[in-house]
């Protein structure tokens, strides 16, 4: 054990990663003991954090840990950490790019047409016994559609080379361009939502992004449109979704990921136009497992003086001035 490295563990962390971390740190595993109760014997020592999503690295806990040098996040998506609080202190942040962006890729293209197809409610029409009653209602087609990414970044990028398979058009909005990218680019996210029938919303969760898809951007989708979200529930009005589609301002929609996870509103259990997972797109063990590996290996690198392997682009390594 590396000089008595002392590593918090918090959110639900896959058991092999903190087994993994155990051999090199001494890891406090916050699902054992409770935060406040490690903080109060071991804060003083805690010098790194393998963290997992839905519990909060927040301005309060990174503050109680004053020899805190490294957050390592499982997932690309790190909204859950204060980033500003760490670059304040100097402490790195990482996450886990690239390793999912197939997995979630395939993921998409599933959902996109488990939704347009309707596969679920087709699944439970078949078990609840109705089919000698008549055939299931024919469906929406992907075949007639127009596909509008939010965000064309690495996992956008994957999901696009996946549909441009399928032949349909697709087009995208984001900040500014994306370098290397040759599909239609629209700066407006409105002007591209009332020019296509079918977005797939895969940008970071965080202020810049909250609410970004709203009652009017989905007014502007229209009667036929499709709303798949893998990004972050919060990039989505979720109470305006819910709206619109028991109101058929749009037709249907693919959620994997919701505002306030685990918790998912009746106003959306009640409707049977949207398909629900509970945020599982990079969910194989597969994935998860070269994740996991990733959180480890960026607090292994940096402890070994190494520097980070995949630090988040707020805190670049090596330092910036
Ligand atoms: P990425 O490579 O950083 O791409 C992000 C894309 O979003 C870029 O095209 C970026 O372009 C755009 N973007 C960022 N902020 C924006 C804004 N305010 N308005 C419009 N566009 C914006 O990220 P990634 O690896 O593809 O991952 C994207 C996100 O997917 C993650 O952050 C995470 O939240 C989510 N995710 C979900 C799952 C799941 O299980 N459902 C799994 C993995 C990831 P510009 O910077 O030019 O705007
Ligand atoms: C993870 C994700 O499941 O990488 C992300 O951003 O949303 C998912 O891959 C999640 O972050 C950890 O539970």
């Amino acid at each position: 054990m590396r000089d008595q490295i002392h590593v918090l563990s918090i959110g639900e962390m896959m058991p092999a990663v903190d087994a993994a971390l155990a051999q090199d740190f001494v890891v406090h595993q916050a699902s054992a003991k409770g935060i406040p109760e490690i903080v109060a014997e071991f804060g003083d020592r805690i010098r790194g954090i393998a963290t997992r999503g839905r519990q909060k690295t927040d301005a309060a806990l990174i503050a109680s840990l004053p020899k805190l040098e490294i957050i390592s996040n499982f997932g690309v998506g790190y909204d859950s950490i204060d980033v500003p609080a760490a670059m304040a202190r100097g402490i790195i942040v990482t996450n886990t790019p690239d390793v999912l962006n197939e997995e979630v890729a395939d993921f998409t293209v599933g959902l996109l047409l488990s939704t347009i197809r309707e596969l679920p409610q087709a699944d439970r029409f078949l078990r609840d016994g109705k089919w000698p009653r008549g055939a299931y209602p024919l469906t929406q087609t992907l075949r007639d559609r127009t596909i509008g990414f939010v965000g064309m970044g690495r996992i956008g990028q994957a999901i696009a080379k996946r549909i441009a398979a399928f032949g349909v058009p697709i087009v995208y909005h984001s900040r500014k361009p994306q370098a290397g990218v040759a599909y239609k680019y629209y700066s407006n996210l409105k002007a591209m939502a009332a020019d296509v029938d079918t977005l797939i919303a895969i940008v970071p969760g965080g202020a810049s992004t909250r609410h970004m898809i709203n009652a009017d951007i989905l007014a502007a989708l229209g009667p036929r449109g499709i709303l798949i979200n893998v990004a972050r529930g919060s990039v989505v009005d979720q109470d305006a979704l819910a709206e619109a589609l028991r109101k058929g301002v749009i037709h249907g929609a693919g959620l994997d990921v919701f505002a306030d996870e685990p918790n998912v509103p009746q106003s959306l259990l009640a409707l049977s136009n949207v398909v629900m997972v509970p945020h599982v797109g990079s969910g194989t063990h597969h994935t998860r497992a070269v994740m996991g590996n990733l959180v480890v290996d960026n607090l292994r690198s940096w402890f070994a003086g190494k520097g980070p392997v995949t630090a988040v682009h707020e805190t670049p390594w090596p330092k910036i001035g």
